[in-house]
């Protein structure tokens, strides 16, 4: 991958790897790559199309029709739809279904697949996902799989989504992130799973500062 620095942080939702990452490339001035939204934006753009997101054929036929982009704001990822920001529509429930189930689409895969190896030509990155280390990335010059005990994680969740107020109950969001969790790791197409040679940080215990400073230090280490 040519003189660039690539970063993979894999792992399950909820973990911290966007918070943890985002920080982390701002202390080292790396770009920050969160390839999650991307699948976001994928699973939005299907519903805005009013077509079922459980039924890959129909979600293989939406994607001529899809232009995304991206761009960088003040180290803030944007995602753009047709030229709109739809950054903001990402995060509801019914696009972390959606885009759990475009996720398992070869064909969404592959679509997504060149654009993101693109950025990480572009500049030194810090990219999250969830088959960073394994498929996008094989060679970046770190792997992080970055994990936490389910009960955190959905507490975390949880606690977001409160301070963005619109919560679910606890445990809706525990049983969510569970078939999310399955779901990523058991799909057939780049299934969630530790890359080899890759770094397991579990940060059940570590708040975020600790979380940060565990990510910049592996990454210093590297450099
Ligand atoms: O990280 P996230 O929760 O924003 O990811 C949204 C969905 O996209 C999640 O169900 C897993 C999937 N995903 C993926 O399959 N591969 C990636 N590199 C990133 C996310």
């Amino acid at each position: 991958m040519g003189h660039m620095i690539s970063v993979a942080i894999d792992g399950p939702a909820g973990a911290g790897k966007t918070e943890a990452a985002k920080a982390a490339a701002k202390r080292l001035r790396f770009a920050f790559v969160d390839t999650g939204a991307l699948y976001r934006a994928v699973g939005v753009a299907v519903l805005r199309a009013g077509k079922a997101t459980e039924d890959p054929a129909e979600v293989e036929a939406c994607l001529p029709d899809i232009r995304l982009s991206l761009a960088f704001i003040e180290g803030a990822q944007h995602v753009y739809l047709d030229g709109e920001d739809i950054t903001e529509t990402l995060y509801t429930p019914q696009a972390s279904k959606a885009s759990s189930d475009v996720a398992k689409v070869g064909a969404v895969r592959e679509f997504l697949l060149e654009p993101q190896r693109e950025l990480a030509r572009r500049q030194n990155s810090i990219f999250n996902g969830r088959d960073i280390g394994t498929v996008v990335l094989p060679d970046a010059s770190l792997k992080i799989f970055l994990t936490a005990a389910p009960e955190e994680r959905a507490a975390r969740i949880y606690k977001r989504q409160r301070e963005n107020g619109s919560p679910q109950p606890y445990e809706e969001v525990l049983a969510d992130l569970l078939r999310r969790d399955k779901q990523d790791s058991e799909r057939a197409a780049a299934p969630l799973k530790i890359a080899p040679g890759a770094v397991v940080l579990d940060t059940t215990r570590m708040d975020l500062e600790e979380s940060i400073q565990a990510v910049v230090a592996l990454i210093k280490e590297k450099l």
